[in-house]
Formats: structure tokens, sequence, C-alpha cells
């Protein structure tokens, strides 16, 4: 999976742009707040039209346009694929190879890439919500029914919550409860084992990985940490009387967490600032490890601004683990050892292509 070009306009603060990236590493600098993020959320969009910053589509749109149109080549499954996105008073456009999609649901697992970047951080400190967005994000491109069912999860938890409230000015309605456990636990017990059979999957590669940038000082422990033990219909029964008093349902994968242990302790509790980068890069090369076996091909991998704040052997580690595939990199100056590389410099939202601007 590569990236062969981007063109944009209407984008963010970037310019009227075409970015012919290197086929394998790229690296991606400039002074802060010139567009370096803008330009890895903008080929991010198509993973499945998300942004990894959580923004909105109007936030997109460049300040006083109407719209932003992006365009995506890239070369996979052996041939060259091209993507284009038109945002637009909050209604977006997708085509993939000139076919118009619904929505960006469509493009997940065809453009398939991992980012990194320093929201993530809090991963590891941040509350469970954090890390479950992590686990539900990674999934939904390696098992697109996945976010189908996630979907519907939700639905069914709104409305469950909703009749919660209801139930304490109508007792009458009681009784329909049972149709909302009953598919509450369809949904949750099917997220709960895709959950579960994905981290079994990324749990060993992440430890290896942890091992590999930590010198194997301190071994790394991934596990699923469920609000329910054996069976969720019946927890979700004894949890309801609690449930009905505070209107909010307590049983289900909207409670469940990531365990992170290090050396046997809870790392939200005890790593260090150097840690919890570690810990956030190795579950980030695991996932794109496994996203690798699932779509058969390695995926593009976003780097922002990770460098910087890792030391010499860190640093090392982690472009020798990403040799092979597509990389982008960004950060404000300080650029890796040389090699075979791209390197672009992103100044007022227009990107240059380094060893043509030299003289
Ligand atoms: N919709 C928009 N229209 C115009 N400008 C925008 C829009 N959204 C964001 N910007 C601007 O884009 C600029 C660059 O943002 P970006 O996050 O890409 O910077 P960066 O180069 O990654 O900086 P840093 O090194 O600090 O991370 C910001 O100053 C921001 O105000
Ligand atoms: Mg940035």
């Amino acid at each position: 999976m590569r990236v062969l070009s981007l063109t944009a306009r209407g984008f963010r603060n970037l310019g009227e742009l075409r970015f012919e990236p290197h086929e394998g590493l790229n690296v991606v600098y400039g002074k802060n707040a010139q567009g370096k993020t803008n330009l890895l959320e903008a080929m991010w969009l198509f993973t499945g039209g998300r942004s990894f910053r959580g923004a909105k589509d109007s936030e997109l749109v460049r300040f006083g346009e109407e719209e932003a149109s992006l365009a995506l080549s890239f070369f996979s499954q052996e041939r060259e694929q091209k993507a284009e996105l038109v945002l637009r008073a909050g209604a977006r456009r997708f085509t993939l190879n000139g076919v118009p999609q619904r929505s960006g649901a469509a493009l997940v697992g065809r453009f398939c890439a991992v980012v990194f970047s320093p929201e993530h951080l809090s991963l590891v400190k941040g509350g469970p919500a954090e890390r479950r967005a992590f686990l539900d994000s990674a999934l939904c491109q390696v098992r697109p029914q996945y976010a189908a069912v996630f979907a519907r999860y939700r639905h069914t938890l709104n409305q469950r919550n909703a009749l919660l409230k209801d139930i304490a000015r109508h007792p009458e309605l009681l009784d329909t409860l049972s149709i909302w456990d009953e598919r509450l636990c369809r949904y949750g017990e099917q997220l709960v084992r895709d959950r579960k059979a994905y981290l079994e999957r990324l749990a060993p590669i992440a430890a290896k990985h942890y091992e590999g940038i930590s010198g194997g000082r301190e071994a790394l422990e991934v596990f699923y940490e469920p609000s329910f033990r054996e069976s969720m219909a019946e927890e979700l029964f004894a949890a309801r009387r609690e449930d009905l008093r505070s209107g909010h349902t307590s049983v289900g994968p909207h409670r469940d967490d990531l365990g992170l242990r290090l050396a046997g302790a809870p790392a939200r509790m005890f790593a260090s600032q150097g840690q919890q980068r570690s810990i956030v890069l190795a579950l980030k090369l695991a996932e794109a490890a496994v996203l690798a076996l699932s779509c058969g091909e390695e995926p593009v991998v976003f780097l922002d601004d990770v460098l910087s704040e890792l030391d010499a052997g860190r640093q090392e580690y982690l472009l020798r683990t990403l040799g092979g595939r597509q990389v982008f990199l960004t950060g404000c100056g300080t650029i890796p050892p040389a090699g075979e590389r791209g390197e672009f410099h992103v100044s007022q939202g227009a990107v240059s292509r380094e060893d043509a601007a030299r003289p």
C-alpha cells in the first residue's frame, strides 16, 4: 500500500497542492502551524472518512471557502487506484475509481493506514473511553462489519437509556425493558468477542515491539478488561435496579477497558512519560502488523511529531521496524540519519520538495 499522489484544494490551510511522496520514508518538516498535520490528515481521511483529530467537516474546509476537494492516488492490489473526496456544506461526496460511494465507510479496507499523533499519548493515562476508541477504530479497519454492529449497539444503548429514564415516570413501561436488554446483549456480546479476538492477535506483537523499543527493560501486557464476567444478560439483569435509579446502563462493552500492565503494575498509574510514549508506539506498530495481515498489504504509516522526543536508540528501532513500508514522519527540524527518502518542507500551507528547493 502506498500513496502515489495527493491533490488538495480548499482543505484547511493547505494551498492548492499536488504532493508526490517517496515510496519509502517521507520526512515532512517545517515550523509550527504550517500545515504538516493537515497534510497527514488529508491523506488519512481516505481510510474511511474520519479525521484522526476528531474534526468536523466544517473545520476541514478552508476558512471562507465553500468546498474542499481531495484526491488520492494510491497503489494497492497491484494497481493504481484513485479516490476522491469533496466536502461541501456538511455534505460529502466520495468516489473510488470513478464510482460514487455512499459514504466514507465504503473506503474502509481499500486504503489502509495507521496513524500516531500526539493526541494518542493520553491513551495510557487517560480514561477508558480513549482506550476503547483505539480498539474500536483499529477494529473498524480490520473488520468493516464491526462498524455496523457497533452502530447498532450504540443506537440500542441510547434507546435503553432513554427508556430507563421514562420508566421513572411511567412504571408500566418496565415490561418493554427486556426487549432492549436482549438486543443490547446480542450486539454487545458480538463486540466483546471481536475485541477479545483482536487483542489476542495484537497483544503478543505489542509486547515484542515494546521489548524492542525499551531494550527489554520491562514487559508490556495488553489484555481486555470487561465490565461483566460470564454472561452479559445475567449481569445486566442483576444491575437493573441500579440502572433504573441512575438512568444509565452500567454493564456492556461501552464500559469495558483495555488493560495495560508494565512489569506487572498498571501502566495507567505508574508509567513514566517515556514509557507511555513507548507503549503507544508498541500498540501502533502492532496495529500496523495486524492490519497488514487483514488487508494483505503493509499499511501506510503516519507518524505525527513522534521522533523529536525519542532517544536515538528508540528512533533507530522505530525506523528499522518500519522499513519496507511507506512512512510519513513530521517534525520541526531534527531529521533521523540519512538514507533514501523524500524530504518535504511545509510553509504556510505550501509543500515543497526539499532537493528541488536546494540550489
Ligand atoms: N479550516 C481551516 N482553514 C484555514 N486554516 C486552518 C483550518 N484549519 C486549521 N487551519 C490552520 O492550519 C494551521 C496549520 O495546522 P497544522 O496542525 O497542520 O500545523 P503543523 O504544521 O502540524 O504544526 P505543529 O508543528 O505545531 O504541529 C493552523 O495554524 C490552523 O489555524
Ligand atoms: Mg502538527
